[in-house]
């Protein structure tokens, strides 16, 4: 369905579209995959998957942030957002996008942002995971990453196994609280593999290596059962205990296995996108797998 596929991304571009759902509401069967609008509907949300057995990382929606007053406004939300998990006691941590809070504008200025962030966060003990973006900023992202690193225990990151340089960094942060995914973004040949059997080769690849060359926890973030039965085996023949790893899935996405990974013991946390800007991220997971076009045909004959 690659036609469909360019459909969804071009709506996911299209910036009158996504200025005009900001006011709306979650709207199309959005409810199943963005956690709310506001940061109370999505405690409400977190506090239903904590008594499920997952853990939650929220993420404020919205990215390629080019204002500053804007950035700030967005460091603002993820604030409130840790202040009331904190203060609701709820089981979460935080996902970032560095582009979301300055990066694209000024890099002191993104890492004045994001100091605040892990500054609360470290006062209510919540763990940071700053998400990787387009390999434009993969430079930057991993700078910032190094300097919160040196400062910062609750901090980790995202590595994504369609780029070369993925088992590198793999060595690099083998100690570290790292979410692997397989990379969600159109890279170029010269810097990412392109076929979808090499990049779910280099996932595994990366999974057992972090699983077994350090001290470092593994997130390991797919909707894949296969690669989750595979890793689930590997995980069994060298006796990894259960607190070394975890299972994550989007909010919304294969909620049965999910559900069976709970009850087969395992950790499971999910990502939960909250807040306005939801758009272009569902536009986003419709692109990635058509079949979900039914959560808006559902909503639309509901309505
Ligand atoms: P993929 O889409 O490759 O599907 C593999 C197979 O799994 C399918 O053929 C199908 O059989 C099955 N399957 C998948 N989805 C299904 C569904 N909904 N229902 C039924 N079967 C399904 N990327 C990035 O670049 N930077 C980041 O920071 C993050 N962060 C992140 C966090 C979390 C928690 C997740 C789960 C993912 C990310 N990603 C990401 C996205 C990631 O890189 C990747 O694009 C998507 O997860 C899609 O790849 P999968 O591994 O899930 O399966």
């Amino acid at each position: 369905m690659p036609l469909l596929r360019d459909v969804f991304i071009k709506l996911s571009e299209n910036q009158v579209l996504n200025d005009a759902t900001k006011k709306m509401g979650l709207k199309f069967g959005a409810n199943k995959v963005v956690g709310g609008i506001s940061v109370d509907d999505t405690i409400e949300r977190i506090k239903d998957l904590n008594s499920q057995g997952m853990s939650v990382s929220f993420d404020n929606l919205g990215e390629f942030v080019t204002r500053r007053s804007d950035a700030i406004h967005e460091k603002d939300i993820i604030l409130n957002m840790i202040n009331a998990i904190g203060e609701n006691g709820v089981d979460a941590s935080a996902s970032i996008k560095l582009s979301q809070i300055g990066l694209n504008i000024d890099y002191d200025f993104c890492i004045e942002n994001i100091t605040e962030i892990m500054d609360a966060a470290k006062k209510h003990n919540m763990f940071v995971n700053i998400d990787m973006e387009n390999y434009a900023s993969y430079e930057d992202t991993v700078r910032v990453i190094d300097h919160l690193m040196e400062r910062y225990d609750n901090i980790g990151t995202v590595l994504q196994s369609y780029l070369f340089d993925a088992k590198n960094d793999v060595y690099k942060y083998k100690d570290r609280r790292i979410r692997l995914v397989k990379g969600a973004y159109k890279e170029a040949p010269a810097v990412a593999l392109q076929e979808k059997e090499d990049i779910d080769k280099a996932f595994e690849l990366l999974i057992r290596l972090h699983l077994t060359k350090g001290d470092g926890f593994t997130s390991i973030a797919t909707h894949d059962h296969n690669i989750i039965e595979k890793s689930i085996e590997f995980i069994k023949e060298n006796d990894i205990p259960n607190d070394r790893f975890e299972f994550q899935m989007l909010f919304g996405f294969r909620k049965e296995l999910q559900k069976e990974l709970v009850e087969r013991g395992y950790n499971v946390c999910i990502y939960i996108p909250f807040g306005n800007d939801w758009y272009a991220y569902f536009m986003r997971r419709l692109a990635e797998r058509p079949q979900n076009i039914n959560l808006i045909v559902k909503s639309v004959t509901k309505d």
